[in-house]
């Protein structure tokens, strides 16, 4: 069932402290730069319910690399892969394995956002450019943010083609169903020791946002591993960039062993929203997408701290869904195991009932089962 909480075009509250010189209409897409994005679609088409809605590439006039992209209601992703050797797209993947290199935002203004953002100090990744074919044409720009990670401005005006000009439609015969991702809710940045605050800085200072919540070592900390967050929103609410940073703990941080295999900061996890989690997680366990689980203790106690829910507690300890609640009301969500062989990206699912939080109250659960992830890899 939808509400008007669960989908970001409505959400009512402003952010007070948020400026407006970079207005944002959302998230455009997510680009991963993969070592074999052919397989890589495959995957997110089978495992998570992706749609094919465009390809880039020999056929189309690409030369250095092959681009596909997958939908699944406003979530665009796109994967790309080089076609030789050396380059950046290589360098990249090598550095850090499979990762998000680009974050790109919809704005109205490519040129503005691009002039807005490096006239405050943000370093140029991409100048604005038109592009066009047949279609019509679309304006991009980009900057730099933490790590080698990006963020495009895509402006798209009338623009009616399939994705962007040099795309042309993925038509393929293979179309696994939608599992009800809806859309981006958060993307969670990892940065290196004592750069949170340097980043939460750009993020107010170069793109305007304001920060919404901060979490310190005393709250996501168990007894071996911490790790400190601040919450940075745009104003219309839209783009929520979480932003952490490792803390001091008896044994190796989950955010240190992150930056230790992607080799610098960048990209966490995803946060992808669902109206039905229970439906949404059932699909993907069954198509064998791999979750992080609590152990069963967290279900005896857990309505004790949240109160009451809509829900049957049945399923969702069935699936190991997480239940957290704040003065709004209350949240569901779960974290797969990291989705690549480093341990580096995953994604949450998460179901909105209200709460605009982002699950403290699983923190310790949660970190406790990365915990014996990360001990079985031996990097604790
Ligand atoms: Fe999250």
């Amino acid at each position: 069932m939808s509400t008007s909480t669960t989908s970001p075009l409505n959400l009512k509250k402003i952010i007070p402290d948020a400026q407006d010189f970079l207005p944002l209409n959302g998230t455009d897409y997510v680009e991963l730069y993969v070592g074999n994005a052919k397989q890589a679609a495959h995957f997110y088409k089978t495992a998570f319910g992706f749609q094919s809605e465009a390809y880039a590439g020999l056929e189309t006039g690409m030369k250095d690399r092959a681009s596909y992209v997958l939908k699944q209601d406003k979530i665009r992703l796109v994967l790309t892969s080089p076609l030789a050797p050396g380059g950046p797209i290589n360098e990249h993947i090598a550095k850090h394995g499979d990762g998000v290199k680009v974050v790109a935002l919809w704005v109205d203004d490519a040129t503005k956002a691009w002039e807005e953002t490096t006239s405050r100090g943000a370093r140029s990744f991409m100048k604005p450019a038109r592009e066009e074919d047949e279609h019509g044409h679309v304006v991009r720009s980009g900057i730099h943010t933490y790590g080698e990670t990006v963020h495009i401005f895509v402006e798209r005006g009338a623009y009616e083609g399939s994705f962007l000009p040099g795309y042309k439609p993925w038509k393929n015969d293979y179309n696994p169903e939608p599992v009800g991702l809806k859309f981006i809710d958060h993307m969670v940045g990892n940065v290196g020791w004592n750069e949170m605050n340097t980043w939460v800085d750009f993020y107010a200072r170069v793109m305007g946002f304001a920060q919404l919540i901060s979490f310190d070592d005393k709250d996501i900390s168990t007894d071996y591993t911490a790790l400190m967050s601040k919450v940075m929103s745009n104003g219309n609410g839209r783009i929520k960039f979480p932003i952490n940073e490792p803390a001091e703990g008896k044994k190796k941080s989950q955010i240190e062993e992150y930056i230790d295999f992607y080799h610098g900061a960048g990209v966490q996890h995803v946060a992808l929203s669902t109206d039905n989690i229970i439906d949404t997680v059932t699909q993907l366990r069954d198509r064998g997408v791999e979750f992080l689980r609590v152990p069963a203790t967290y279900y005896e106690t857990v309505l004790d701290r949240v109160g009451e829910i809509d829900e049957d507690l049945k399923p969702l300890s069935d699936l190991g869904i997480l239940i957290d609640r704040d003065d709004e009301g209350y949240l569901l969500q779960i974290f797969t195991k990291p989705v690549l062989d480093r341990p580096t990206m995953f994604f949450e699912i998460i179901q909105r009932k209200g709460a605009q939080s982002f699950g403290k109250g699983n923190f310790k659960a949660l970190f406790e089962a990365i915990e014996r992830e990360q001990e079985s890899r031996g990097t604790l």
